[in-house]
């Protein structure tokens, strides 16, 4: 039925989880092909066995489409990485996944997130933005460039009471 819709209406909105060790793999893949420096399968499997990792994902079937991933320290949270596979950007699948991310990490009783973005990175600046998150700092020259000049990182915090 689920591949019947898909073939009618395109793809099916995608399945949100908490993401497991066993995913370590799947997240590695969509963290290298995300970013300049991928970080290891073995690097994943560390994180997600760590108490203070709440990290969820986005799945279509068996395919690991995103994720998102924050690190808990005291009553806040810093959101490590977020990713959605090239071929599904632009739908609101990271708008969903930080959305009930955020849910749960005010469910666990923490009071605000913080972020770093490169203040050259219009899509995550925008899905950052209408999660109702502010600038509070900013480091110069802190992301290197292919080409042209290092970009700061913005350092973002949302309220989470
Ligand atoms: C950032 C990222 C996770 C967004 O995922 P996504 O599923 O495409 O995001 P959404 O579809 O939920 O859209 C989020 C916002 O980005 C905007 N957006 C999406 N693609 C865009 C593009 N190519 N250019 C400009 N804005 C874009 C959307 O319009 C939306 O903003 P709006 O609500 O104001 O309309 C994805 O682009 C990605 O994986 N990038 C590489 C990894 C990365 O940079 N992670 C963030 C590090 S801080």
């Amino acid at each position: 039925m689920k591949a019947l819709l898909r073939g009618l209406w395109g793809r099916a909105d995608p399945v949100l989880s908490l993401a497991s060790p066993r995913e370590a793999a799947a997240l590695a893949a969509l963290h290298a092909s995300s970013f300049n420096r991928g970080w290891s399968e073995h690097e994943f499997e560390q994180l997600l066995v760590d108490r203070n990792v709440v990290a969820d994902r986005a799945a279509d079937g068996r395919s690991t489409i995103g994720f998102i991933l924050s690190r808990r320290a005291a009553d806040e949270a810093e959101i490590l990485s977020v990713a959605v596979a090239r071929s599904r950007r632009g739908r609101g699948v990271a708008r969903r996944l930080l959305d009930l991310h955020l849910r749960r990490l005010a469910g666990l009783g923490l009071r605000a997130v913080f972020l770093e973005v490169d203040e050259n990175n219009e899509p995550a600046r925008r899905l950052y933005a209408r999660a109702g998150f502010h600038e509070v700092g900013r480091r110069g020259g802190y992301y290197g460039q292919s080409a042209g000049r290092p970009t700061a990182a913005l350092i973002l915090r949302r309220d989470l009471v």
